[in-house]
């Protein structure tokens, strides 16, 4: 889960919110950095405000204009799979696969992480490319595609899938909407380090640590 807002975040913009850049032609040179913050704001006009919170907010039936986002979030999945190896499974009976035999009851753990990095499946696969949910691939992440397995898939998959998502997406909405994100030394997005440490879950190496700017006037 951590990985996810934080990859989330080294794409956000700067403070001044202009239109978003028209959608790309290009998808090959097309680069999210600096689009995402603006695409939130543009989908959420106009302004929302409820009852209990006199600020605007993100609410969840904005949820389906902010397609780019969701891209984003599932691109952030793809490459980095917060739990990388599966729960291990146990096979019921000897299987022949790819000229190899497993022996019935071989205790089994699937590589997430590699899967959703093959260039058997994925184009430009070590690239954070969220444009590829877009226009070329209608990969999900809810067990029907076995090259894209963040939530797992079959019996033991994680139970949670369709709440977790709008959950992901609405948190990372409203704090990209209501600030901007800076890092505090003036580095740039592309010179973060994003390799993450090898535990059961996925983190970062390095920690990220960015400043919040309140967004004035929205
Ligand atoms: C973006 C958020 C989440 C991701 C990417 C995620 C991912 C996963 C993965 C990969 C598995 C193992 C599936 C497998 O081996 O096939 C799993 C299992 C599980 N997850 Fe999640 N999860 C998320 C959120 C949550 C949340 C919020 C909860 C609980 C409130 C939850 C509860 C569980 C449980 C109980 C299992 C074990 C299911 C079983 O073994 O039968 N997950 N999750």
């Amino acid at each position: 889960m951590l990985l996810l807002p934080l990859q989330l975040f080294c794409l956000a913009r700067g403070s001044n919110h202009p239109p978003p850049p028209p959608p790309p032609t290009d998808a090959e040179n097309a680069s999210p950095v600096g689009e995402l913050a603006p695409r939130v704001t543009t989908a959420v006009a106009p302004r929302r405000f409820v009852a209990s919170a006199p600020v605007p907010l993100v609410l969840e039936d904005d949820l389906e204009r902010l397609g780019y986002l969701k891209s984003v979030v599932k691109e952030t999945l793809r490459l980095h799979p917060p739990i990388p190896l599966l729960v291990p499974r146990e096979s019921l009976s000897t299987v022949q696969l790819l000229g190899y035999e497993i022996p019935v009851k071989t205790r089994v753990i699937v590589n997430a992480w590699a899967i959703e990095r093959s260039t058997n499946s994925w184009e430009r696969a070590e690239k954070f490319w969220p444009e590829r949910f877009i226009t070329s691939t209608s990969a999900d992440f809810r067990g029907q595609h076995f090259q894209f397995i963040p939530f797992g898939v079959g019996r033991r998959g994680c139970p949670t899938v369709s709440f977790a998502m709008p959950i992901v997406e609405l948190s990372s909405a409203n704090l990209l909407y209501r600030f901007d994100w800076r890092a505090p030394d003036g580095s740039r997005a592309e010179d973060l380090d994003m390799s993450e440490a090898s535990r059961l879950t996925a983190h970062r190496k390095s920690s990220l640590v960015l400043v919040p700017v309140p967004c004035i006037g929205i």
